[in-house]
């Protein structure tokens, strides 16, 4: 049985990925994650308990980290201060967790000899232009637009200079906008969904022509487990499915499936430095690994996934009213 340690596991996409494990694995799981305001417990309820274990804790803190890495064969690092528009209000937490945690896990899996999979991001590429005929490929240049994004950068240079520096058992993947269940009410399309639910409108920055590679979590956590498992050491995954939607039409299609006038939309105020299109060519990871995404549909994801929100109210209800709030004081 392989030991695995899963950073962030108690948040969007690393609960997603933990679900996978025990799914499609015999691994036993260590999840380390700090519960901030993004993550749950509940996200993990009902797994086996032979097969899982919290530990509440720290990235950035080595002593918290070192002996957890000791016992694992190793680690898949999502932990990470996550949304945008928290990061141009508040940078500070994005460089101590993204940074200086990603720094400490490093150290730890160089100084226990231990296999490390850090998950980044598709904004660490900056945007192209809306009939830009290019997607991001794993050597676009890095040029990140926000502190979040910023950070995410940083965090996978240090794990490239880890890799050459130290001779660390290291791989990168950087994926494109996810969606599914668990994931917070200040992302984009839980955010609409829960607003609609609410009775309010679905509310759009700017003039909602910003385009999103959109990936079913469950295709995430699959790319992961085929990198860790056959993924080259040193190298970078970009993960895609071909998802690009424009951020009006996810919103018509949320409309839709809710019963509403696809246009009823309140237009609210830009994000500062908004990035305009994202767009991944998976090609990669698809030839060289064989991996293949399995939710091609996006109405009938997006249509689970409000059917998730509609019957789980009450996992994200008590986070709606602060998030809102929060939001209100931007002018979002
Ligand atoms: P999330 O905000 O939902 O979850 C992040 C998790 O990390 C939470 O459980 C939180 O408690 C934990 N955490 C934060 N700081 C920590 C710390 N200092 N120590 C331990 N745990 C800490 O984020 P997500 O959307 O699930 O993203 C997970 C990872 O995937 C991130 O690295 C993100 O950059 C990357 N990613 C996200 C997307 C997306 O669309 N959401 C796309 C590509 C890559
Ligand atoms: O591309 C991967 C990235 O996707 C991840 O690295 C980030 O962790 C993740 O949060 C996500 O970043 P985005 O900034 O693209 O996602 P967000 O959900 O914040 O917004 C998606 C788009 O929707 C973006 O163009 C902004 C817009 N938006 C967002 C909100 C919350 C709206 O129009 N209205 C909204 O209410």
């Amino acid at each position: 049985m392989r030991k695995i340690l899963v950073t962030g596991g108690a948040g969007f996409i690393g609960s997603n990925f933990v679900h996978h494990l025990v799914n499609h694995t015999d691994d036993h799981v260590t999840v380390l994650d700090k519960l901030t305001y993004a993550s749950t417990e509940e996200s993990l309820v009902g797994l086996p308990k032979d097969r899982i274990h919290l530990v509440v804790g720290d990235i950035a803190d080595a002593a918290t980290v070192d002996p957890l890495v000791a016992e694992v064969d190793a680690v898949v690092h999502y932990a990470a201060e996550s949304h945008n528009d928290n990061s141009l209000s508040d940078p500070l937490p994005f460089l101590q967790t993204n940074i200086i945690g990603t720094y400490t896990l490093l150290e730890a899996v160089r100084k226990r000899e231990k296999r490390f999979h850090h998950v980044s991001t598709d904004e660490v590429y900056g945007d192209l232009e809306l009939d830009d005929p290019e997607r991001f490929t794993e050597s676009t240049p890095y040029n990140p637009s926000s502190p979040y994004s910023s950070t995410k950068a940083g965090s996978d240079l240090l794990v490239r200079a880890w890799v050459r520096s130290f001779g660390v058992q290291a791989t990168i993947s950087n994926c494109s906008n996810n969606y599914g269940p668990w994931q917070h009410v200040e992302k984009f399309i839980p955010r609409q969904i829960t607003e609609i639910l609410e009775g309010r409108r679905p509310r759009l920055y700017g003039d909602g022509l910003n385009v999103r590679d959109w990936i079913h979590t469950e295709d995430h956590s699959s790319a992961v487990l085929t990198i860790l498992e056959t993924g080259r050491i040193g190298e970078t995954y970009l993960i895609g499915a071909d998802g690009e939607k424009s951020n009006v039409e996810v919103v018509r299609a949320i409309n839709t499936y809710l019963g509403r006038d696809a246009e009823d939309i309140e237009w609210v105020k830009d994000r500062p430095g908004h990035d305009l299109r994202y767009a991944i060519d998976s090609t990669k990871l698809r030839e060289e690994l064989g991996w293949t995404p399995s939710f091609q549909d996006f109405e009938q994801g997006i249509a689970d996934t409000i059917d998730w929100y509609r019957e789980n109210q009450a996992w994200w209800g008590p986070h709606k009213h602060e998030t809102e709030a929060k939001y209100a004081a931007k002018g979002h």
